[in-house]
């Protein structure tokens, strides 16, 4: 299949408060995100025309700014009344919606106070971000050798381009070795997150998923876990320690690009694709859909 690349395509991109051509969306090559990772950005999905929890996504997008020591020259509800023009001008119902900020190019130093923040909004059609005929039987996950860092190391809570070098190389070498992706263990060697994607396991009918105090608390993962709240599953934050893989009957991931993928092998560790799983994946699918307006 060949695809065209993402400089090559058509449509419009919001920048810095105008739409321009899709190809003219361009940045230099001074530039300091570029150089030094000043950059956050967000994910998001249009379902039907509306996307899904986006005043949410971009409050997190003005929190992770902030933690990079970037002000928005926008408010939230611009960048909200941005994302929702150009979805409508991109004329689809359903996408995958990315916001960017980065530090721009008037200096090129570490230190870049007078920099000016830039922010542009693309989007585009993004089916499915696992192969859909392995929904079945579950993916499978690598163990990944990098970890996620301390909060004292890096600002993990921040979805900064930076924190994602780890996530590239890790899955790079999981796509190598024939796996979907790689999960990550956090600087205790506690299980963390995929490299795009929050984790849940099941146990005796419970859901058991890890403390997001050194990672993204994805907005999935808190729909997810209120999804099953509403079911009465319980479901337990924790620690979650990577020998305890072998006690867990299913396992599955969450995430806007990913949003409910059953997990079928973790490394040595084998899952089945069970009935909650499956209910949940259902649940958040119906869930994600505009709501119908009262009449
Ligand atoms: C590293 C990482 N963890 C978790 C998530 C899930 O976050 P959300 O559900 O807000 O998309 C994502 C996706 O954006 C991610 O990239």
């Amino acid at each position: 299949m060949s695809i065209v690349p993402f400089d090559q395509r058509e449509g419009v991109i919001w920048m810095n408060g105008e739409f321009v051509p899709w190809k003219d969306a361009k940045v230099h090559v001074l530039t300091h995100g570029l150089h030094y990772g000043s950059g956050v950005f967000e994910g998001e999905r249009a379902y039907g025309g509306e996307i899904f929890k986006l005043t949410e996504h971009t409050q997190r997008l003005f929190d992770s700014a902030e933690m990079l020591d970037m002000k928005i020259p926008f408010t939230v509800a611009e960048i909200d009344a941005a994302c929702r023009e150009t979805l409508k001008r991109q004329g689809f119902a359903d996408a995958y919606v990315r916001p960017i900020v980065w530090r721009g190019s008037e200096m090129m130093g570490v230190a870049a106070q007078n920099t000016k923040i830039n922010v542009a909004i693309a989007i585009w059609q993004w089916p499915s971000y696992f192969d859909p005929t392995q929904l079945e039987k579950g993916i499978r996950l690598d163990i990944a050798e990098f970890r996620r860092p301390d909060p004292m190391t890096a600002p993990s809570k921040a979805k900064a381009v930076g924190l994602y070098m780890i996530c590239t190389i890790s899955k790079h070498k999981a796509e190598r070795k024939g796996y979907a992706d790689a999960m990550m263990l956090d600087w205790r060697g506690q299980v963390a997150e995929c490299t795009g994607a929050n984790i849940f396991f099941v146990k005796n009918g419970e859901i058991h998923t890890p403390t997001p105090d050194c990672f993204l608390d994805g907005i999935t993962r808190r729909t997810v876990i209120g999804l099953a709240q509403k079911r009465q599953l319980k479901v337990i934050e924790r620690a979650i320690m990577p020998e305890e893989l072998a006690g867990f009957e299913q396992c599955f991931i969450v995430g806007t690009a990913a949003e409910v993928t059953p997990v079928g092998e973790i490394g040595p560790y084998k899952f089945s694709v069970g009935d909650l799983t499956r209910t949940l994946r259902v649940d958040y699918l119906n869930e994600v859909q505009p709501k119908k307006k009262a009449a």
